[in-house]
Formats: C-alpha cells, sequence, structure tokens
C-alpha cells in the first residue's frame, strides 16, 4: 500500500509517503517566516505560497522514500478544517493527482489526523481519550474504536495556541507565540502574577478568550507602573493553560476511564504540556504523545489516518 498524503490547511506544505506501515518522508515547508512580518498567517498569502512551494516538496518526498510517481496508489488530502483558499490549493493538487494516476482520493479531516499522529508510532489502546491542542482547536475527544470520535467538550470561543499567539503579539514576542513564550516560561518563577483558571467547572469545554482579556488588563496595569517580569508572566500564563487543559482531561479521564491518553495538535510541542500529560501515566493508563515533527501540522498524519480509513473501509488501490 504506497499513499501519498498532502496538507495545506494553514501555513505549512507538506506532503508525505506512507509505505507498509510506514512513513518514508515527511517534507515540511513552512511559510512561518514569510508570515512573522504581518504577525499571524495572511490567508491570500498562505494560498499563494502553498502554490508556489508544492512542486518543489513533492518532488524531495518522493525523492526522499525513493518512489516514483506511478508508484502511488492512494492519495490523501486535507479536506477540512482550515483556511478555505489554502484547502483548495491541496485539494485541486490532489484531484488532479488522482485523475491522472488514477487512483482513488481520500478527503480527510484534519483534526481526526492530528489524533492518528500518535498512531504513527504506537498503537492505539481503546477507550483512547485524546487531548487535542492545537492553533485552531481545544478539544477532548474519545474514541472507543478506530474512526470513531466522539467530542466531550471544545473550546468556546478562542483556542489555547490561538490564544498562545494572541498573548505573544500584545508582548511583541513574535509568530508563532507558542514557542517563544514556552521558551520564556521555562526561565521564569511563579508567584508574582496571577491569572484566573478559564472555565474551570464540571464540563469539558474551554474557554482562552477570557484568559487573553485578563492578560491584556494585567499588560496594561504593569506597564502603567514598572516593566512586566517578561519570563515570570510567561510562566505564569503557561502554568493557567497547563492547569486547565489537564484538569479537564482528569475529569474525562475520571469519568470514562480510557486504556490510553494522547496530547496531539501543534501545542502539544510545548514542554510543560508534554510533562503534566506524560505524569498521568500508570500502569493502567498508557500515554503517548506524538514525535514533534508530527505535532505541528505535517502530512505523515494524514497519511496514517488515509490507512486506517483504507482499512477499514476496504478501499481498493489503484492500479
Ligand atoms: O496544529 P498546528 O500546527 O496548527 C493548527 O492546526 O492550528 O498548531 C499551531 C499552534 C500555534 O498556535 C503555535 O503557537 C502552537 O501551535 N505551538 C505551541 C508550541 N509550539 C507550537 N504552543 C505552545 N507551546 C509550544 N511549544
Ligand atoms: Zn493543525
Amino acid at each position: 500500500m504506497v499513499i501519498i498524503a498532502i496538507e495545506t490547511s494553514c501555513d505549512e506544505t507538506s506532503v508525505a509517503i506512507f509505505k507498509n506501515g510506514k512513513i518514508l518522508a515527511n517534507i515540511i515547508s513552512s511559510q512561518i517566516k514569510e508570515h512573522t512580518k504581518y504577525g499571524g498567517v495572511v490567508p491570500e498569502l498562505a494560498s499563494r505560497l502553498h502554490l508556489k512551494n508544492f512542486s518543489y516538496v513533492l518532488s524531495e518526498a518522493l525523492e526522499k522514500a525513493n518512489i516514483k510517481i506511478i508508484e502511488l496508489q492512494y492519495i490523501a488530502y486535507t479536506a477540512k478544517p482550515g483556511l478555505i483558499g489554502a484547502l483548495h490549493i491541496g485539494k485541486i493538487i490532489a484531484e488532479t493527482l488522482a485523475n491522472y494516476l488514477n487512483i482513488p482520493i481520500l478527503p480527510l479531516n484534519h483534526l481526526y489526523g492530528h489524533i492518528y499522529a500518535s498512531a504513527i508510532d504506537n498503537d492505539f489502546l481503546f477507550p483512547l481519550l485524546a487531548a487535542l491542542v492545537s492553533g485552531g482547536h481545544t478539544q477532548l475527544i474519545l474514541m472507543k474504536k478506530h474512526l470513531d470520535f466522539e467530542i466531550l467538550g471544545s473550546t468556546l470561543d478562542d483556542a489555547i495556541g490561538e490564544c498562545y499567539d494572541k498573548v505573544a503579539r500584545m508582548l511583541d514576542l513574535g509568530y508563532p507565540g507558542g514557542p517563544i513564550i514556552d521558551k520564556l516560561a521555562s526561565a521564569g518563577e511563579l508567584g508574582q502574577y496571577h491569572f484566573p483558571l478559564p472555565l474551570n467547572d464540571n464540563s469539558y469545554n474551554f474557554s482562552f478568550s477570557g484568559l487573553k482579556s485578563a492578560v491584556a488588563n494585567l499588560i496594561v496595569k504593569e506597564q502603567l507602573n514598572t516593566k512586566i517580569k517578561l519570563s515570570n508572566f510567561c510562566a505564569t500564563f503557561q502554568k493557567t493553560c497547563v492547569d486547565i487543559i489537564m484538569r479537564k482531561t482528569k475529569l474525562a479521564i475520571k469519568n470514562f476511564q480510557p486504556q490510553k491518553v494522547t496530547l496531539v495538535g501543534g501545542v502539544s510541542a510545548n514542554s510543560a504540556l508534554r510533562t503534566a500529560i506524560l505524569n498521568l501515566a500508570t500502569t493502567n493508563l498508557k500515554v503517548i504523545i506524538p514525535e514533534l515533527e508530527y505535532c505541528t501540522d505535517n502530512a505523515a498524519m494524514i497519511a496514517r489516518l488515509a490507512a486506517q480509513e483504507i482499512l477499514e473501509n476496504n478501499i481498493k488501490e489503484g492500479d
């Protein structure tokens, strides 16, 4: 089974080649540099850059995997959710390739792809609880079997990654804010600042816009007085984010007794959140976080999801 997967939902152009259970190539061309000067992703620019970079990324992937284009048997691409123009580029390329090669095409969900990133190097155990934390989503998802996704709760407003990015922008730290705040936070100390835990209730939902406002208010107040102690500020912000994700994740573990927990999506690259989730492991509860290259947007996760779809739905390969 040779699958090519295409990911263009936001600001990463990625192509992966998957053969017989293994990722042979996962090429990711990030557009971050081009968007940084605007303080965030510019959708129109993202679409143009996907188009510009795609053929190079495709050639790199085929070369690295040592696969000829005529050997491809399935094509998978991210169909939703994402930036509409960026998604369209991936769709048009995927459909063109599928028609040209006369092979089956699988339009797939980006969020489910993030979850299947943790099945690339490990097997799922069910029930599986996934904490999906990305720039666009924050969800707790329960899976009782393959391809069966029950959303227990979601953010009611901003996503956690979006909150990191917006807070970084308020502090003039650059884009994307997650990795920058993460780094500053690890050098900071707790105690100087305080933020309330957002939506600290017994639901599985999240709310990050209140936290964003609390941060904005504190920035204004602190700047009127003295200068903000950046590392301490970031440490407290990060702890608040981690604490609320952990509180809701623990609640879901208590109520649904999963055999395995996984942390997925771009924010799963966060050092404090990774440590906190890994600490949940017991003899009865396995914890798995994908390798860093499979945390932020990548096509390997789409290829792995495609492999499962092909297996479960018995989709016949192209010839
Ligand atoms: O999954 P992803 O690549 O794209 C979406 O599907 O949204 O996630 C991107 C998000 C950005 O908001 C970025 O700031 C965040 O992941 N991120 C992090 C870290 N690395 C990336 N957030 C916190 N800590 C990090 N180390
Ligand atoms: Zn993503």
